[in-house]
């Protein structure tokens, strides 16, 4: 009987995913090939997307509870053959309540997600497990990346796991912990004078002939589809009743725009009603794109580096993506004080026992600023999304 049960879920448990298209103009591209950004014309480097089959009746129950990691929702994934999932026991990580700094900040309804608690210490492992598992899908073995970080260690582990060559391309000043474990991962470690804009010419320099699989952020099709198993989770965890706001630490996008479109396209399946968290978009001061876009339609700089590493992201590739997701959500963007990160950090440490991310941080700050101005309710339900932890960032902290 056992037997049988796990045999119709096996059965079950096909990859929804119909196409692979351009963001912009709808193209359809293959999906049994390595991709990286759209090259219809028109479009000039639009990210590509995942579109699956939302009415082929999957419904919540068929989610594997069993699965403890975000592999649970294999079938709204684009991986074919789970043969080739290289995992480290990513996602299904924890939603917390924050009474205590609820009741300092006057709410009754804060909660964090706590993805430091990830495989390499951040939210980065869902993307780097799905790009290389797909990656090992397709027969790729040699992979490079520009990081401000995190994503850098996540590809290098998840790149060891899978027995491929990792080249790591990363800034001079990002704290010691992230280029140390990139090396004991096995990865080639590159430094970089600048921030990760520059990591990225160096990478095209690098790989002028092709020799790599370029998995930068939004020029890989499948990071984003890791990301967006935060969303699934967010929604069953809160019981299929989304938070009202969504505060998002914000470099290159990809968790945002994960999350709306697991929204979407949990809403398109009938298991989540129609309402839509509004989606926050927070920076540092010292480098606020999405901010001066949101306002002021264009990038203001000049850009300058952050104790929040990874938010130091001047030319974010999916810009425009970033941009509707906000409008479509009536969310908004907000820069904060960079000297007040740190000290979140702290406040969050002592408040609640989380040593966070200084982008987690970030969060913090905005949703005092927020409520300040009355941009949130503060009978509303709200979440911050917590991206890494603090450990990585000591001699940022000291
Ligand atoms: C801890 C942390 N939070 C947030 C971000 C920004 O993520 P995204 O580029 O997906 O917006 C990064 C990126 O490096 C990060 O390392
Ligand atoms: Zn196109």
């Amino acid at each position: 009987m056992a037997f049988e049960a796990r045999g119709m879920i096996a059965q079950k448990q096909i990859s929804r995913i119909s196409v692979l298209q351009c963001s912009r103009c709808d193209k359809v591209y293959p999906l049994d090939q390595a991709n990286t950004f759209a090259s219809c014309e028109q479009c000039e480097k639009a990210p590509l997307v995942c579109e699956y089959d939302v009415f082929s009746g999957l419904s919540r129950k068929d989610i594997d509870h069993s699965e403890r990691s975000m592999w649970r929702y294999f079938e709204m994934l684009p991986v074919f053959d789970r043969k080739n999932i290289v995992t480290l026991g990513e996602g299904w990580t924890p939603l917390l309540p924050l009474e205590r700094l609820g009741n300092i900040v006057g709410m009754q309804q804060l909660y964090l997600k706590d993805e430091s608690l990830n495989p390499t210490g951040s939210f980065k492992a869902r993307g780097l497990s799905m790009a290389i598992s797909k990656a090992k899908e397709l027969g790729i073995n040699n992979c490079i990346i520009p990081t401000a970080g995190n994503a850098g260690g996540a590809m290098a582990a998840y790149c060891a796991r899978a027995g491929m060559t990792a080249t790591v391309v990363m800034p001079r000043h990002t704290p010691q912990a992230f280029k140390t474990e990139c090396e004991y991962f096995g990865a080639k470690l590159i430094l970089v004078d600048g921030l990760i804009n520059d990591c990225a010419k160096k990478v095209a320099e690098l790989n002028a002939d092709k020799q790599y699989f370029d998995v930068s952020t939004m020029k890989e099709p499948y990071r984003l589809e890791g990301k967006k198993t935060m969303g699934y989770e967010i929604a069953e965890q809160f019981h299929w009743e989304l938070p009202d706001v969504i505060l998002y630490p914000t470099g290159g996008g990809t968790g945002l725009i994960g999350m709306w479109k697991a929204f979407r396209e949990m809403m398109e399946m009938g298991w989540i009603g129609s309402k839509m968290p509004r989606l926050i978009a927070v920076q540092s001061e010292n480098c606020k794109p999405v901010e001066d876009v949101f306002f002021h339609r264009k990038p203001e700089g000049p850009s300058r580096p952050t104790v929040a590493n990874g938010l130091a992201v001047p030319f974010p590739f999916a810009d425009k993506m970033i941009q509707q997701v906000l409008h479509e959500t009536a969310g908004t963007a907000i820069s904060v004080p960079e000297r007040e990160i740190i000290p979140c950090v702290r406040q969050m440490a002592a408040t609640e026992g989380l040593f966070i991310s200084p982008e987690g941080a970030t969060l913090l700050s905005a949703l005092k600023i927020m409520l300040t101005t009355q941009e949130i309710n503060p009978e509303s339900r709200v979440l911050l999304l917590n991206t890494g932890s603090g450990y990585k960032y000591i001699e940022s902290m000291m």
